[in-house]
């Protein structure tokens, strides 16, 4: 069965807790992912592999000062180890940049560990720049790099092929006397 991507709904709650606490050290509480979700329900993905959540995304839309452009926040990704290499964090983030742009920022940013090859190596594939270094971002004294891009995304980025995911955001599985 293909793996498909779809919004975050509240009944993938405790399952993206678990990603997060298994994959990052960075661990926020459930108000927190509830309130990302209330106000950005369209860039809070999930990756569903026949109804397992294997993957997720969430994000932000900020707003500077006066006159300046709205910008996407990546706030958090995560793919559960054994399916990683799979594409899934590439589409990801191209949905939630598309997201984002619908959502009216014109660019994206987000923080990374200056030790985390894989996710910097992703970032830079899909045409983030670092822009600046910040010592002691991590609460265990490690720096962060801010990677940002201008959005909306280039063709050849839409359009690299990922193997076994269906492109776009599939609607929500629908629950048993649900009425989404
Ligand atoms: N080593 C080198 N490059 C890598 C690696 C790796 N281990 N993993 C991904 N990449 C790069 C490659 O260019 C890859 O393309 P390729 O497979 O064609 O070579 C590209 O990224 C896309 O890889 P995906 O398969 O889409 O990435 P994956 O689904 O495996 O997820 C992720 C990558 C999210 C970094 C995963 O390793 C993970 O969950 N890590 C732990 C959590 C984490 O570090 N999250 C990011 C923190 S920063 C933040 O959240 C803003
Ligand atoms: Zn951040």
């Amino acid at each position: 069965m293909s793996l498909i991507l779809r919004r975050f709904t509240p009944q993938d709650l405790a399952k993206v807790v678990y990603i997060n606490r298994r994959c990052l050290p960075e661990n926020y509480s459930e108000s927190f992912f509830m309130q990302l979700y209330r106000s950005f329900p369209e860039a809070f993905l999930v990756a569903d592999d026949g109804g397992d959540v294997v993957a997720y995304i969430m994000c932000r839309v900020e707003r500077g000062f006066f006159g300046s452009p709205k910008r996407g926040h990546v706030i958090s990704i995560a793919v559960l180890p054994q399916h990683r290499r799979r594409g899934i964090a590439y589409a990801l983030m191209v949905e939630a940049m598309k997201a984002l742009h619908a959502l009216g920022a014109e660019e994206c940013y987000l923080e990374v560990r200056v030790s985390n090859k894989p996710a910097i190596s992703l970032y830079e594939k899909l045409g983030f720049k670092i822009d600046r270094r910040v010592h002691g971002y991590y609460l265990d004294g490690e720096d962060a790099y801010i990677m940002r891009r201008k959005l909306p995304l280039e063709d050849e980025i839409l359009n690299r092929p990922v193997r076994g995911i269906s492109r776009g955001i599939n609607p929500p599985r629908s629950v048993e006397g649900g009425n989404e």
